[in-house]
């Protein structure tokens, strides 16, 4: 099998990689690298219900939706590090088999953070954390009423992934009903991305706030891209052009031109159209 280097990576680069094997550290700090990598994570805000009805509170940043047909959300209350105990919440869904799944925005996060504290069980962290109980129409576990979205869940299974501290618990879960604040809608009444102002969750104590430097990256073409490796060979090797600008010439049907010019100067030039999405143009100008 024939190997392609498109962009020239000196051997430097790896030379300076950790390589790590799993089994060769402690459980804390393979979760600090694993959670530091995977980011950002949005954010699983569960509200539960245990079998007496004591309602419980808590965030998962272990969490993501994996089918829309059915409508499926999971995420993970672990086994603790520490002690290997298990989460109020995770004992909840094992109980009740129901979870409202709430979004969490800016304007939430200090309180959201609040709620994770250790607070004993049957302990209500709307109360602790100041958030309002709405009523769920599907559920009995109520919704944060300051929640930009809120989704009513029934909960299909729960796969514990191991036994020991630091193991996650999957909790596969349904939706049966959204509610969506309308004041998050664009003109055609989808999710504006900017409106929802999402927080998510990074390694350490870090969040981002996916409103603050958000940028567009068009799909592909459905009628397939040329790929990197049709690119002339003055781009692919190019010392100017980044890996970013490749792809976004090769994102074109047909190759519009295949004399290119090697001059740095133009590449630079063809490099500014293509930060201001003007790929057409780039490639007019590489043309010899
Ligand atoms: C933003 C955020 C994300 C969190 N993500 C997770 C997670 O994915 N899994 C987990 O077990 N704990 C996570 N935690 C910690 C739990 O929220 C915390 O252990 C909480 O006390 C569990 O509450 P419970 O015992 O009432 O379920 C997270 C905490 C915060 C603040």
């Amino acid at each position: 099998m024939q190997t392609y280097f498109y962009k020239a990576v000196p051997l430097s680069t790896f030379a300076a990689m950790l390589s790590i094997s799993p089994k060769d550290l402690k459980t804390a700090q393979l979760h600090g690298y694993l959670l530091g990598a995977v980011s950002p994570r949005p954010i699983c805000f569960a509200s539960t219900v245990d079998s007496d009805g004591n309602v419980n509170l808590s965030p998962f940043s272990f969490f993501n939706v994996f089918s829309a047909n059915p409508p499926i959300l999971v995420f993970s209350p672990a086994r603790r590090v520490r002690d290997n105990t298990t989460k109020h919440t995770l004992e909840n869904v094992l109980e009740t088999k129901e979870v409202v799944i709430n979004i969490v925005n800016y304007d939430m996060v200090q309180q959201m953070s609040l709620s994770s504290t250790e607070y004993a069980a049957g302990v209500n962290e709307f109360v602790k954390a100041g958030f309002t109980e709405a009523a769920s129409e599907k559920v009995v576990p109520p919704r944060v009423l300051e929640a930009p979205v809120q989704l009513e869940c029934k909960v299909n299974e729960v796969v514990a992934l191991g036994t020991e501290g630091g193991a996650g618990n999957l909790v596969i879960c349904e939706v049966v009903h959204l509610h969506i604040d309308e004041k998050i809608l664009d003109a055609n009444g989808k999710i504006d991305p900017a409106k929802i102002d999402a927080v998510a969750r990074m390694g350490g104590n870090w969040y981002s706030r996916s409103n603050v430097g958000m940028f567009e990256v068009e799909k592909p073409l459905t009628t397939l891209g040329i790929g990197v490796d049709a690119l002339p060979a003055a781009i692919r090797n190019s010392k100017v052009l980044t890996g970013n600008d490749l792809g976004m010439l090769a994102n074109v049907e047909q190759l519009p031109f295949d004399n290119i010019s090697e001059e740095k100067e133009i590449h630079k030039k063809a490099q500014v159209l293509l930060n201001n999405g003007d790929v057409m143009s780039a490639w007019q100008l590489l043309s010899k």
